[in-house]
């Protein structure tokens, strides 16, 4: 059953002729990693914020979990679906990189304990411990796309959307990346993964979407 669904979605920013969505219809499941591909500026970043509610269509309706996405408000579609933003200084907010990780665990009322272990395996797992202390927005890019997809994926959400993950990490971390999302899928949550890198779509993806025209073409899958 599909998990997020357009229908007959179109979206345009004001003062632009060009819809970036013009009429799309789309299923999205929650198992697998659907890859998001197309140039630059074809809307992939749009048609991911209209997916968790960030954006709303102009016309056609979004629909999670077969009720209207309308009908959800922004802290429920966060429990569900995982976002990582394509520049991760736009999601990071805490004083500590381990805060920034504890921090939706805390916030879904989870024991201190349990907490502090999860945080540390993420630290760990993504190679963050000695920065535990660090004020996140001093880190590097790449540093900091670490810590953002780090942040959202403690919180194990249903789905998950990450906006051009590997951007900044060197070939070592993208392969712990794509290990590790190939764990979270195996763990049953979905991924909807935005890449220009065509060798991590290649590796990772079990089905691919490309975005062109304001059109969604599948690919493969
Ligand atoms: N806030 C905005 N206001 C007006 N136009 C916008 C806004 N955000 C994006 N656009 C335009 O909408 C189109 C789609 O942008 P979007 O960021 O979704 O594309 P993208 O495929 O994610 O691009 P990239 O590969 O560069 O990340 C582009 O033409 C862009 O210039
Ligand atoms: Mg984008």
């Amino acid at each position: 059953m599909a998990f997020i669904e357009l229908k007959q979605v179109s979206f345009f920013y004001p003062g632009k002729k060009e819809p970036v969505l013009n009429s799309v219809s789309h299923s999205f499941d929650k198992d697998g990693i659907t890859a998001v591909v197309g140039p630059n500026g074809s809307g992939k970043t749009t048609l991911t914020k209209i997916m968790v509610g960030i954006a709303q269509p102009n016309s056609g309706e979004v629909f999670l979990d077969s009720l209207p996405l309308k009908k959800y408000s922004l802290a429920e579609i966060g429990r569900r679906i995982g976002y990582v933003f394509q520049n991760p200084s736009h999601q990071l907010f805490c004083t500590t990189v381990e805060e920034e990780i504890g921090f939706g665990l805390k916030h879904l009322g989870k024991e201190p304990e349990a907490v502090k272990k999860k945080v540390e395996f993420y630290l760990d797992y993504f190679e963050l411990s000695v920065y535990k202390n660090v004020f996140p927005l001093r880190l590097s890019y790449g540093e900091k796309q670490r810590v953002a997809i780090a942040a959202v994926l403690a919180n194990s959400p249903d789905f998950c959307i990450l906006d051009e993950p590997t951007v900044g990490l060197d070939v070592y971390r993208k392969r712990l990346l794509e290990n590790y999302l190939k764990k979270v899928v195996r763990l049953s949550s979905g991924l909807l993964i935005v890449s220009h890198d065509h060798n991590f779509v290649k590796r990772i993806a079990d089905r691919v979407v490309r975005m062109e025209n304001g059109q969604v073409q599948e690919v493969s899958g």
